[in-house]
């Protein structure tokens, strides 16, 4: 995510800034910039961007010491919308620099605003969402700051968390939020404004934490808020105990509990931008719908849990979309010398659009004449750059090696992609795909809700801690979610875990299960659960204890497995989505019931960048 500083007050302000946004460095970004008043209202506000690291800036600025002035706004930015470029950095302007903007969220009618703000005149610098803020700010702003915030955050849907500056306003810096988090702080040397605590902690832990919809104005004796009707409101401060460490997981022991957590944002943030008016817009993918009908074969290709959204990809687009889907490790698929028909899209998926096996199999596809398209939560990155066509997730900067958000935000992306294929292909009915939608939209609330199961998975952890072996069985997309479930646990507990197809056991894997073998079954998929309950059945008699994953309503299992966990209903293709939950705090409560070091498990790197 972004990172947003403010400071007003007695001291120098880019120092202040620089130093707040080397603390919310852990959010990952790839551009930065600053805005400084210099306290005279008819001189323009002073803005440094860079592209790459924030050392720029302190190099551009000689660690802040050549911008001089007590009240600015500073921001990290993680590309959502337009490259990493110093033209897409924040802090953005309007009205020739009467207006400065920091941003963390993503505007999701930004184009139509576009639109607006250009027929008034406006002209756009920027590739960013963001800049149609700092130009309605600009058009709304007659003096009033609290009216010209109240009239612009009225046209905006989607979440922000803003910082503003307005040049005939020096000494005061402005904010407001919606769905992304901004703190205000206070000490004798002034005021903040933040993303999250470790930007301000080391000036202060008077800390204050916005709702949505309330503003937040600073001057060098403190801070006001109002709400949405410009009426003042009182705020509690609280003085936060954490250490700088621990703010920078928001709280959280480990990033990897972060990151779970963040998941029902993250799937907001990923399908709520490409629905509207009830339908799937997929316009920044620039495939036009003969482009698609074009298509006869989908082949896929990934590494790791990436290549598990593969696996469930396949079953998805085969359903809905009726194209034949081949799905192979990045590291295989240029080695077996595929046979490429014509009519092929290579699709990649990538958290990092850096992994070395996956940029390979991208190029090698492309050297043989394929379309190809790829599904990137990093803006910028190799593989996004070389496709042909990109589908950014939305999961924001992941930290911890083992990915959740990334792989959760990956499968909404498939799933928008094979209904939107399918609509357009004449494959899935109205009725069908509008029924689908609704259960897409509900997917973030539904994720919401199972979060609550974690203190039973940190229970259940406790019956695997010592287990050497794991066995996670299921049929059909169950099969491609107990793959990512067992990867999960093996790579963060170092406990030996395996998934298969349920039917696959009694062909040989079932002569392992033995007394106490800890077997999970996940069961969701309506025509397969009779002939999984068998499988079970087999697994239990010879003496496995039996963890059974599978969805509200359906009890069948309740006889035959030890333990039960109910996921939301949902439709057949998105159970995935909502299975992974309990698999991710299932081997995250392991893992540290082992002691491990769950962020950075020995032996891996969060982006596999060799081959
Ligand atoms: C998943 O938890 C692992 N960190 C790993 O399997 C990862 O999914 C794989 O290396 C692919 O990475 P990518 O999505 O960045 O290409």
């Amino acid at each position: 995510m972004c990172g947003i500083v403010g400071f007003t007050g007695r001291r120098q302000a880019c120092p202040i800034l620089l130093d707040g946004l080397e603390h919310l460095e852990y959010r990952g970004y790839d551009s930065a910039g600053i805005a400084i008043s210099d306290g005279n209202k008819d001189h323009p506000l002073h803005i440094r961007r860079v592209k790459g690291r924030l050392r720029a800036l302190r190099e551009m600025t000689h660690d802040g010491q050549t911008e001089q002035g007590s009240s600015g706004i500073g921001h990290t930015r993680w590309a959502t919308h337009g490259e990493p470029t110093v033209e897409n950095a924040h802090p953005h302007v309007s009205g020739e620099g009467r207006v400065a903007v920091v941003h963390n969220g993503i505007i999701e009618n930004y184009q139509d605003l576009r639109v607006t703000l250009e027929k008034r005149g406006y002209v756009f610098q920027s590739q960013t969402d963001t800049e149609t803020v700092a130009h309605l700010l600009d058009y709304y702003y007659k003096g009033d700051a609290v009216d010209a915030i109240m009239r612009t955050v009225m046209h905006l849907r989607g979440s922000f968390a803003l910082g503003i500056l307005f040049q005939d306003r020096p000494g005061e810096v402005w904010g407001v939020r919606r769905d992304s988090p901004l703190i205000a702080a206070t000490s004798d040397d002034g005021a903040f404004i933040a993303s999250d605590v470790p930007a301000i902690l080391p000036y202060t832990r008077n800390v204050c934490y916005l709702n949505n919809m309330e503003i937040v104005h600073l001057t060098e004796d403190g801070a006001e808020f109002f709400n949405m009707d410009g009426e003042h409101i009182d705020k509690d401060f609280q003085q936060v105990q954490w250490d700088v460490e621990a703010a920078e997981k928001g709280g959280y022991a480990h990033f990897m509990l972060k990151e779970i957590h963040e998941q029902p944002k993250a799937m907001q943030d990923t399908i709520h931008p490409h629905i509207r008016d009830g339908r799937i817009v997929l316009d920044e993918l620039g495939m036009s719908d003969e482009e698609i009908r074009a298509v006869r074969r989908i082949q896929m290709v990934a590494c790791g849990s990436a290549w598990h959204v593969c696996m469930t990809a396949r079953y998805v687009m085969e359903q809905m979309a009726g194209l034949p889907v081949d799905v192979d490790l990045a590291s295989e698929f240029r080695y077996r010398n595929p046979v490429l028909e014509e009519g092929t899209l290579l699709m990649v998926v990538s958290q990092s659009g850096e992994t070395a096996d996956s940029l390979a199999a991208l190029r090698y596809g492309k050297d043989h004449g394929m379309r190809t398209l790829a599904i990137v939560n990093v803006m910028g990155s190799s593989i996004a750059r070389e496709a042909d066509r990109v589908f950014y997730t939305s999961a924001g900067p992941e930290i911890a090696v083992a990915t959740t958000k990334a792989y959760s935000t990956q499968l909404a992306a498939c799933y928008m992609l094979a209904m939107h294929f399918a609509i357009v292909r004449g494959t899935m009915s109205e009725e069908d795909y509008s029924r689908h939608v609704t259960a897409l939209l509900a997917l973030p609330h539904q994720i919401e809700q199972l979060l609550g199961c974690e203190n039973r998975m940190q229970w259940l952890a406790g019956k695997y801690a010592n287990s050497r072996d794991a066995f996670f069985i299921g049929r059909g997309l169950d099969y491609a979610s107990v793959l990512e479930g067992a990867l999960k646990l093996k790579e963060i507990s170092y406990i030996h875990a395996e998934a298969y197809a349920a039917g696959e056991l009694k062909h040989g894997t079932i002569s392992l299960i033995e007394k106490g073998s800890m077997v999970l079954a996940v069961a969701t998929q309506k025509e397969l659960l009779e002939k999984e309950v068998s499988n079970i059945v087999e697994v239990k008699s010879r003496g496995a204890t039996m963890l059974g994953l599978t969805m509200e309503g359906n009890y069948a299992m309740e006889d035959q497995v030890d333990f039960t966990i109910y996921v939301p209903r949902t439709e057949d293709c998105f159970y995935p989505s909502l299975v992974v939950i309990p698999l991710q705090l299932l081997a995250y409560y392991v893992s540290l019931a082992r002691g491990i070091d769950v962020d950075k498990p020995r032996n891996l790197a969060k982006s596999v960048t060799v081959e």
